[in-house]
């Protein structure tokens, strides 16, 4: 797929072709510029419209193999469309499902399309940094036992921190009731592939798993892999699952990356987790060496995952991370008390050094008192589901003031992003702690995504 996608973008850039097909900029680059350069279609470009079928089923073949799955797909619309997918890819109408209420919007979203009841299940919260810890199997076991009736667990591993559960215990678990566990692994490409890491959710024993190859891989940005064995679950309804809501245009680029960082890793893949084990311990080890400073760390957490504790230095995070990204190394979240950045298998130890000395420095400039870590409120978050996702997603709604929200179902689904753990979903009750934990990340410079109004004053319930 690589190869075909490396010959096109040859050709098109030597003027060789004139399509008479889409997409619409027929290659040319003097419409709107460079922006489509490189964007080969994978129908009617890596392959005719007719063939190129083959080239996609030989490419996700490879993937199953290396990840010891028997069925994989590429999704050119992130671990967001494989969530839905794997969500419509189990149950019937109405049936509950194990899910733990961390979870990504996306998956919540799946909820609603697959109509899907959710069976809240909460990690525990460390108390000394208010970060979440994996999903316990007593947890998941307790769960199962109250609801027989569910059609599988859906976990989120590792967490968005880099918690890890017991992947092993669970898949045991919801095996012995009967049920698939599915795995949203999105930050956990890399996974399995060198011994000191943790293993990958389906050589753990799930039976399928989501994961961001444009997260932890060099994949262009959206790619992603759906695998699964299918013992039990049935390919050809993940396969209906998946084309449910995938675009019938993929991008040859991004398909042609997924499988070219399948490729890497598995040729490469052992000394390149190896160097990233290497840089991350190194810079856990000289944050550590900075008073105030603590990462997490430890056997429940991914070991090439870096989260940097701020509370004891009494910075904060944004304006630590406004310094580092006036220094070109933006990070992909920070609030009060943490700042993660993403180190990846394309880091090498130099830029993590350096990196981590940037970092060190900001956090000196902006010092402060120390305090106490809060726990944000994507992890505390206990909601009290009066609707189904799906029932409240389609009734009809009004808005009303914030004021008037309180004891009111939502309608809409309300997310600090990232991490993108919904504090409200359609369903759930609005409740003044949940506006006032909201109110705070906005309040504090937090994005709150996905609600009608940003600002928070007026919020849209179920109508009476
Ligand atoms: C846990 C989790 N699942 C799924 C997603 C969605 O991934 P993508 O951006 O590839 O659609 C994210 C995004 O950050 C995530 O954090």
């Amino acid at each position: 797929m690589l190869a075909a996608w490396l010959d096109f973008t040859r050709q098109a850039a030597a003027g060789e072709l004139t399509p008479m097909s889409v997409p619409g900029h027929k290659q040319r680059q003097d419409l709107v510029g460079s922006v489509v350069a490189g964007d080969a279609p994978f129908y009617g470009g890596l392959d005719t419209i007719k063939h190129a079928d083959n080239l996609r089923v030989e490419g996700e073949a490879r993937a199953a193999s290396l990840w010891g799955a028997d069925w994989c797909r590429f999704s050119v619309a992130g671990s967001t469309h494989g969530n839905q997918a794997l969500a419509l890819a189990v149950g019937k109408l109405g049936q509950e499902v194990i899910v733990n209420r961390t979870l990504h919007k996306s998956l919540l979203l799946g909820l609603v399309l697959a109509g899907l009841q959710p069976v809240w299940v909460r990690p525990d919260i460390d108390p000394g940094t208010g970060l979440p810890a994996g999903v316990g199997v007593p947890t998941v076991q307790e769960a199962l036992a109250a609801h027989q009736d569910a059609c599988a667990v859906f976990l989120g591993d590792p967490t968005y921190v880099g918690t890890i559960s017991d992947l092993a215990g669970h898949a045991a678990t919801a095996h012995a009731a009967g049920v698939p566990l599915i795995v949203d692994a999105a930050w956990a490409a890399h996974l399995g592939f060198h011994s000191d890491l943790p293993p990958h959710a389906i050589a753990a024993g799930a039976d399928a798993m989501v994961t961001s190859a444009h997260k932890a891989l060099p994949a262009y940005t959206q790619g992603a892999l759906v695998l699964a064995t299918t013992q039990r679950l049935d390919a050809a309804r993940l396969d209906r699952a998946f084309e449910a809501t995938h675009t019938t245009s993929p991008t040859g680029s991004i398909m042609a990356s997924i499988d070219a960082a399948r490729a890497l890793l598995a040729r490469d893949g052992e000394r390149l987790c190896a160097r990233l084990l290497r840089g991350v311990a190194a810079a856990r080890k000289r944050l550590r060496e900075v008073p105030g400073v603590d990462v997490l760390d430890g056997p429940g957490v991914e070991p090439t995952k870096l989260v940097v504790l701020l509370a004891g230095t009494g910075a904060h995070g944004h304006a630590v991370e406004a310094e580092i990204i006036r220094a070109g190394m933006p990070v992909e979240m920070a609030d009060r008390d943490t700042v993660i950045p993403i180190p990846t298998i394309a880091d090498d130890e130099a830029q993590l050094a350096k990196f981590t000395e940037v970092l060190i420095a900001a956090i000196e400039r902006h010092r402060g008192t120390p305090r106490h870590p809060q726990s944000a409120a994507a992890w505390t978050v206990e909601p009290q589901t009066v609707l189904p996702p799906r029932e409240a997603f389609f009734a009809q709604n009004e808005t009303v003031s914030a004021d008037n929200a309180i004891g009111r179902v939502s309608a809409e689904l309300i997310a600090p992003y990232p991490p993108g753990v919904p504090v409200l979903a359609p369903g759930e009750l609005i409740t003044a702690a949940a506006i006032e934990a909201l109110r705070e990340v906005a309040g504090d410079g937090g994005r709150i995504a996905y609600a009608a109004d940003p600002s928070l004053a007026t919020f849209q319930v179920i109508a009476r």
